[in-house]
């Protein structure tokens, strides 16, 4: 067996894995017996946002009600990149929701501290990027263009937004603008566009590059197909040509370190942006370090160190709620990503996904067969939401012109309502 040294091992110098006993990330080793050899390593440099610089250029996408503070400092753990917060919307930003307040804050060692806004109104997203700006709350801001949900889309929110492109170029210019003041990049996220005959990446990638964005991300599937099909990465790739003078970020279908090595040998991306992978798999961002340092080292947890770290999910979860059962509740959607491809039981499965306190977790995680390694490629391969193709929800007549009417923004007012990621 190989002895590995654990990345954030708080020993200085850092003891080979499982014998720190000091900190907990010492508890999660890696497992592979394959000697870490080096491989070809990826010629990324690392991605430049605005004054900042991303050494590892990988992106955990922002994830309503999944990349909340406890999530995202299981994943920086493993390693480095820039982790952005779930989106809030710009008018609870204004009304200073508390809600929204909590989803925005992050831990004192988050360096970058990334955030995501959606908003569907010029003048809103001004001011909450102001509010943000003048209480530095955060030094980044990426803006969510990509929603398919549609009850959003068919107000004209989300995804349906980037059709508009006076509405579009006000919302970018602005928010910028705001963000300026104290030389905050803002970043823009969106999809294809509504349809394979409406696609609006290219149109919204050079109004968002002259509006000064620092970087532009692009998911590659259009509203129509929700999560369904697979990602288009050659549209990542024509974006990538199209618009050499800003980073582009690719995102969509990166399940492993090797697909994100594919995307940016198939599309000359900056950065990849990781999502639906990690759900139940914090340690893939060890994976993508490892990759993009040339390693092939991978992280393949048994139960016993699968059973760690979601009992530490959920204790960070109690910590980031301040509540014992709200962070329980929290765990519960986890429970099955966890555990996918893992030989667990039903019946064991159902009991942690009503688990009520951490005493009970606990108990039920002890009943696991703490013997099981890792089971291989059942864990591996796509995981969390796909589903089929939705016919696009609109408003009436809204393809008919790419200008915003007056009824449209009217319609527009309650379509930050509701609204629960992209
Ligand atoms: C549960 C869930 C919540 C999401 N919430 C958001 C969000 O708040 N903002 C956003 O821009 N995208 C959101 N997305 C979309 C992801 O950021 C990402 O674009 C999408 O999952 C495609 O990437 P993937 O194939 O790596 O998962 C969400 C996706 C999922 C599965």
């Amino acid at each position: 067996m190989k002895l590995y040294f654990w990345r954030n091992c708080c020993c200085d110098p850092p003891l080979p894995a499982g014998q720190c006993g000091l900190c907990k990330n010492c508890r999660v080793t890696q497992t592979s017996e394959t000697p870490q050899t080096k491989t070809k390593k990826l010629q990324l440099p690392p991605l430049r946002l605005g004054k900042h610089t991303v050494e590892t250029p990988v992106i955990l996408a922002p994830m309503a009600g999944v990349t909340n503070k406890a999530f995202r400092r299981l994943c920086r753990e493993y390693g480095g990149g820039l982790y952005v917060t779930e989106m809030v919307t710009a008018r609870s930003l204004v009304e200073r929701r508390p809600e929204s307040l909590r989803i925005i804050e992050h831990d004192d060692d988050e360096k970058i501290r990334s955030i995501q806004i959606y908003g569907v109104d010029a003048v809103n997203v001004g001011k909450a990027v102001r509010m943000v700006v003048e209480e530095d709350r955060a030094d980044h801001i990426d803006l969510n263009f990509g929603c398919p949900v549609p009850k959003v889309t068919k107000l004209g929110g989300g995804s349906a937004l980037p059709w508009k492109t006076d509405l579009f170029t006000a919302i970018v210019q602005n928010a910028v603008k705001e963000a300026a003041r104290n030389d905050i990049p803002v970043t823009v996220k969106m999809r294809k566009g509504i349809d394979d005959n409406h696609l609006t990446f290219l149109d919204s990638a050079k109004i968002a590059r002259d509006a000064g964005v620092a970087a532009i991300a692009l998911h590659g599937r259009t509203m129509e197909q929700h999560y369904s099909g697979q990602a288009d990465w050659d549209a990542i790739a024509d974006l990538r040509e199209a618009i050499p003078d800003v980073p582009v970020l690719g995102n969509g279908d990166i399940f492993s370190a090797e697909d994100a090595i594919a995307m940016v040998e198939q599309t000359g991306i900056d950065g990849v942006v990781v999502g639906r992978g990690c759900q139940g798999r914090p340690w893939l961002f060890g994976d993508l370090q490892n990759a993009f340092e040339g390693s092939e080292a991978r992280f393949k947890p048994g139960v016993s160190e699968v059973a760690d770290m979601i009992y530490r999910h959920a204790e960070l979860l109690v910590e980031t709620f301040g509540d014992e059962l709200k962070g329980l509740r929290e765990i519960r959607k986890h429970v099955a990503w966890y555990f996918h491809g893992y030989p667990v039981g039903g019946q064991l499965r159902q009991k942690m996904a009503t688990v009520p306190d951490l005493a009970t977790f606990r108990e039920y995680l002890s009943e696991l067969d703490h013997s099981i390694g890792y089971p291989g490629e059942a864990v591996e391969g796509p995981r969390g939401r796909a589903g089929n193709p939705k016919k696009p929800h609109l408003p009436n007549g809204w393809l008919d012109s790419r200008i915003l009417g007056d009824a449209e923004r009217l319609g527009l007012v309650d379509a930050e309502l509701d609204v629960s990621g992209g």
